[in-house]
């Protein structure tokens, strides 16, 4: 009885979720309660944010690696290669985590690393991304979800959510409208990689 049981459970799909900040998105993931999907550690490398309390309360292994402590980005991420081990995540999702991974790092996790930015990509790389859109006058912004590379939000993209940009906009009634679309999209994208609909296949996006 117990035995037909265990083989009728589907694989739990292990999530790591990196941020540095306020962890909005982090909560929405959280509470999404995605199908299939345990967020299995928060991998955070600033000491107070905000991400950290909101981990705490969901009751998620919380791991504070402080990068001022490491003299090199190589120290850094080998201290947390080593809090995630124990874990052994099949997903990063990268979630305000204002790091940029080295190659060597993204290549051992090669397709299983994702990050959310909040432009229309390849609008607006790096920091700043809403207020750089204000600037230039767009008349429409959004996020964009990506696979993760080597470079700054370059990496293939998975799907992107649109908002009007209206007259009176400011950074900040722009950016709560793009982190409306965020905790939405972020969730779903993330269903579909667990359940295999959306993968990195020969450097492309594949969804079925
Ligand atoms: C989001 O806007 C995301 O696009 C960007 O950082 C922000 C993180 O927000 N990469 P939060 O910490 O999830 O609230």
């Amino acid at each position: 009885m117990v035995l037909s049981k265990i083989k009728l459970m589907a694989p739990v799909f292990k999530v790591s979720v990196f941020v540095s900040g306020g962890g909005s998105n982090f909560q929405a993931i959280m509470d999404a309660a995605i199908e299939g999907v345990r967020i299995v550690s928060v991998i955070c490398d600033r000491p107070g944010a905000r991400a950290i309390d909101r981990a705490k309360a969901a009751g998620v292994p919380v791991e504070t690696v402080d990068r001022s402590l490491y003299e090199s980005r190589g120290d850094f991420e080998a201290e947390i290669l080593a809090r995630l081990a124990p874990c052994d995540p099949d997903l990063i999702v990268l979630a305000g985590f204002m790091r940029v991974l080295s190659p060597e790092f993204v290549k051992r996790f090669e397709g299983r690393i994702v990050n959310i930015h909040p432009s229309l990509l390849p609008a607006f790389r790096g920091m700043n991304a809403v207020r750089q859109a204000l600037a230039a006058g767009v008349a429409e912004a959004g996020c964009t979800i990506h696979f993760v590379d080597e470079g700054l939000d370059t990496g293939p993209v998975i799907t992107a959510a649109r908002v009007a940009v209206e007259p009176g906009d400011t950074e900040q009634t722009l950016s709560e409208k793009i982190h409306k679309l965020e905790h939405k999209i972020y969730p779903e994208v993330i269903g579909k990689l667990a359940r295999g609909e959306i993968r990195l296949e020969g450097g492309k996006v594949k969804v079925s």
